[in-house]
């Protein structure tokens, strides 16, 4: 018996339905039960292989290897500062020192409240757009550390229920990339990635 609510068993459903091999739902799967718990349980990874048919064992060995799985709970708002060559060479560092001290948490922690997880990760992609930070794999360009700054400050005081690239990237980014497109319509209502369609916010699969 699914440990999933109906709805969530829904988009599992709809998910698997796109691919040809069950298995290669993995991905997006856990994703999803990220979303159910906030972070990787247990118990969640056991859902996703019996949804896929594969032992838990499998499906953590595919979870460990990528950062983007938490399998620990993550603050509300998970800011994540690349620190990679192009990056840095525009003052990656820079950018997420001033996050640390704004927030009072180092990288790779989270706060007591659970508000705010601050991480470096490498390359994200968007290197002429450097520095480039995420909020919840929502993107902004541009970022300088008095911006990083100010964004650590509203995200304290104004508690988006949704984030989003294009108000975060008006309000604390700056150069773009020339590809530079890469959203989703309806922003990210927790730390782990829209991917819309099958998304996370409410009504974005519709
Ligand atoms: S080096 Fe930072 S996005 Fe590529």
């Amino acid at each position: 018996m699914s440990v999933w609510s109906e709805e969530v068993q829904e988009r599992a459903r709809a998910i698997v339905a796109r691919y040809p091999e069950k298995r290669s739902a993995i991905m997006p799967l856990l994703y999803l039960a990220m979303s159910v718990n906030g972070y990787l349980t247990d118990e969640g990874m056991e859902e996703v292989a019996r949804w896929v048919d594969l032992t838990p064992a499998q499906v953590l060995s595919v979870a460990s290897f990528y950062s983007m799985y938490k399998r620990e709970r993550t603050g509300k708002y998970l800011v994540s500062c690349c620190t990679s060559i192009s990056c840095m060479l525009a003052g990656g560092d820079d950018v997420l020192a001033a996050m640390e001290d704004e927030s009072g948490v180092p990288d790779g922690e989270t706060d007591e409240e659970g508000l705010l997880t601050v991480e470096h990760v490498e390359c994200i992609g968007s290197c002429g757009g450097a520095v480039a930070v995420q909020v919840n794999y929502e993107l902004i360009e541009g970022v300088t550390p008095e911006k990083g700054r100010a964004l650590v400050r509203w995200l304290k005081e104004a508690r988006p229920e949704v984030v989003n690239t294009d108000e975060m990237q008006t309000l604390f980014g700056s150069r773009t990339s020339f590809d530079w497109a890469v959203k989703e319509e309806g922003g990210a209502v927790g730390p782990y990635p829209a991917f819309q369609p099958l998304g996370t916010v409410r009504g974005g699969d519709e």
